[in-house]
């Protein structure tokens, strides 16, 4: 096997809309300069940044236009939208952080600017801050035409958690799932792509929602756009390779901060 060619990305085939939601935190920086570096690699790609925040921040800015700078050719455009949580659903430093649903304004923001564009052709995918991505998963991803599907590592307990294909049929037939497998979709926001057709031809639109049950956004969604497993494109070595990882970041420990008299980052963004 040509290791070079197994791995090289290929820019062709329409773009993908990476839509990331993220908010103010120590890390928040550092994440975002890892996901635009994977971006920058990955082919046409169009990164839709979504701030929970009641306004754009200059950090945000400044990131996305150095990226911008950096790109190859035509193939990285970006958008910077923000939209708070309302304060009711705002997950709050000391909750657990399965109590409130993360994202759903800022997804929906993004869906909407992608509806109200006039734009049909392309591929979405909901890219959390936090996670890890192969540059292959944008080559895979570019291949649907609904609704793909592929494993995720490291979430829901398990190693990794995946569509179960029918070899024969090449066809999705269930979940490895073990996290509430009574879902009709028992997967990740990272374990799935939509082709902006699709989302399109919905009459309406589609959109998450801040009421439904823990863990029941991805079915919600879902169930907007197709209506039974057999639907479903499978992807990633019809579902036996691993491309996206819900890594999650630890919290910076910063004890000797809290006794400094001048922040150690005065001057410092
Ligand atoms: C899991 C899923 O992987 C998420 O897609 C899902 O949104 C989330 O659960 C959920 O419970 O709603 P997890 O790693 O626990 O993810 O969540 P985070 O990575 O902390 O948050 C998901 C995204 O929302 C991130 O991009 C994060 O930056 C953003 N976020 C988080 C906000 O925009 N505002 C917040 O207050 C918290
Ligand atoms: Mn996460």
């Amino acid at each position: 096997m040509n290791l070079f060619l197994e791995l090289s990305p290929s820019s062709s085939g329409p773009t993908v809309y990476f839509i990331t939601p993220t908010y103010a935190r120590h890390v928040q920086k550092a994440e975002l300069l890892r996901i635009s570096h994977t971006l920058l690699l990955a082919g046409d790609v169009h990164w839709i940044v979504v701030e929970d925040a009641d306004h754009k921040s200059q950090l945000v800015a400044d990131l996305l236009a150095y990226t911008y700078q950096r790109r190859v050719g035509k193939s990285f455009n970006y958008t910077h939208l923000n939209v708070s949580t309302p304060n009711e659903f705002k997950t709050s430093s000391n909750d657990p952080n399965w109590l409130k649903p993360r994202g759903v304004w800022q997804r929906n923001e993004a869906i909407h600017w992608l509806l109200k564009s006039g734009l049909s052709k392309g591929i979405v995918y909901f890219g959390d801050d936090d996670n890890t991505y192969d540059l292959r998963l944008f080559d895979e991803i570019r291949k649907t035409k609904k609704v793909s599907m592929f494993p995720v590592g490291l979430v829901g307990g398990l190693l990794v958690e995946k569509p179960l294909v029918d070899d024969e049929r090449g066809k999705v037939v269930g979940f490895n799932s073990r996290w509430k497998p009574e879902r009709k979709y028992p997967i990740d926001m990272a374990g799935f792509a939509v082709n902006l057709a699709q989302m399109v031809s919905r009459p309406g639109g589609v959109h998450f929602s801040p009421l439904v049950p823990r863990g029941y956004q991805e079915t919600y969604l879902l169930n907007q756009l197709i209506t039974s497993l057999d639907e479903i494109e499978p992807l990633a070595k019809k579902g036996s390779q691993i491309l996206v990882w819900h890594t999650r970041t630890e919290q910076p420990k910063l004890n000797q901060e809290k006794k400094l008299r001048v922040p150690s980052n005065v001057g410092i963004e």
